[in-house]
């Protein structure tokens, strides 16, 4: 089948990282290992420039269109004090929203040739392989009551509202067991039972889906607090990790930092599947920014921006087959001493951000 693909590459180094997402794209076109047909739109500061907002209305209908959408970055200094409702993350908000993208995978690979630059000591990250699959429309980042009360004697009160149903843990828990069986098989869920009671509401939904649907698939649950410290200790017992927005949130960023480097990351966040055609809406994007600071010097890493396209191989086109040859090409050129700036050691070849997807194409 061919993959309908829109790409909205944003701003800062966005364009740059893209331009090699085409390249590997058009590359595999050609292969015969995958075939797309490529649409392109603005998000983010180059859409409130041309449209007077972070996305267009227009764009909008074409990513609901798309099988897959990849987004490059959003933002940067040029739009500091541009509207609220136009600010450049409105534009990445609204996707999440309207696409309803309620999983949001970050995996954390380290690969063995970068195993030294993790702040962690080598044998604990090196080959490291997990996904956090983090739930992210729900809880207390959008929970009602949500305000800041004045108490009238001097003192405020700040009120954040965690609420989960059954359905939001019931989904997010389904989509960590699926892809436990595409892995190692073996799940992680994560609340705070012993204190909160959307804790025990999660533990005892994920408990009762996997009794009734996924018995092959080994469960273990873990409390928050004690998987952080988990997370820097031993990382590799884990596969998969199941949990709710805020938790998801601070394990994410901690097992990011396992990995060793920003411009490595890929993520991907996927929407219910529909029932009748099995297909999910699915927003594939690296974890980095729009770095200003190195934008339009052609030396951005681009293999976030290139394991998204792989992510979306596997998890939106079932190509499972060629992600894996992407992911080795990527792990074939560290291995060679060829790097990007942001990644370069003792004895490696600094590239660019052309020459890396060059690099990972010859691959
Ligand atoms: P950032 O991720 O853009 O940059 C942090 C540091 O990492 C910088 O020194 C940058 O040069 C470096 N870096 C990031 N990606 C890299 C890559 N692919 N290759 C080489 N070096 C890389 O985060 P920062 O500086 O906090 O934010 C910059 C802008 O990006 C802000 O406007 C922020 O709002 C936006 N941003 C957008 C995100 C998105 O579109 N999803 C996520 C995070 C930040
Ligand atoms: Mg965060």
């Amino acid at each position: 089948a061919t993959h309908k693909l829109l790409l909205l590459a944003g701003d800062g180094i966005g364009p740059e990282v893209m331009a090699e997402v085409k390249r590997v794209a058009a590359w595999l076109d050609q292969a015969g290992l995958a075939s797309f047909a490529i649409e392109e739109d603005l998000v983010g500061g180059c859409a409130y420039d041309a449209h007077g907002a972070a996305i267009s209305e227009d764009a909008m209908v074409r990513a609901k269109a798309a099988d897959a959408v990849l987004l490059g970055a959003v933002g940067g200094p040029k739009w500091a004090s541009v509207p609220y409702e136009a600010r450049p993350e409105a534009g990445l908000l609204r996707l999440r929203k309207d696409l309803q993208l309620f999983a949001n995978l970050r995996p954390a690979i380290c690969y063995p040739a970068l195993a030294d630059a993790s702040s962690l000591k080598r044998e604990v990250v090196e080959g490291l392989d997990i996904l956090i699959v983090r739930e992210l429309t729900g809880g207390v980042y959008f929970g009602e009551p949500k305000t800041i009360m004045d108490l009238g004697n001097g003192q405020k009160r700040a009120i954040d509202t965690q609420v989960y149903d059954t359905y939001e843990i019931e989904r997010i828990a389904a989509v960590a067991f699926e892809l436990a069986r595409t892995r190692r098989n073996k799940v992680t869920s994560s609340e705070k039972h012993n204190v909160m009671k959307s804790g025990v509401l999660w533990k005892e939904v994920v408990t009762a889906l996997h009794e009734r649907a996924y018995k092959d698939v080994e469960l273990e649950h873990n409390l928050a607090d004690s998987l952080a410290m988990q997370l820097v200790r031993w990382p590799k017992q884990y596969d998969v990790i199941v949990t709710d927005n805020l938790f998801g949130d601070i394990l994410s960023d901690i097992a990011a930092m396992l990995t060793g480097s920003l411009g490595m990351l890929p993520s991907a966040s996927l929407g219910a599947a529909d029932p009748v055609t099995g297909k999910r809406a699915a927003l594939y994007e690296p974890v980095h920014g729009s770095a200003p600071d190195i934008a339009g010097k052609g030396i951005a890493n681009p293999i976030a921006m290139i394991g998204s396209l792989a992510m979306a191989l596997r998890y939106s086109f079932n190509q499972g087959e060629v992600a894996d040859r992407i992911d080795q090409a990527i792990a074939g050129v560290l291995a060679s001493g060829k790097r990007t700036g942001d990644i370069a050691g003792p004895g490696t070849e600094t590239i660019g951000t052309q020459d890396m997807g060059k690099a990972i194409i010859a691959e």
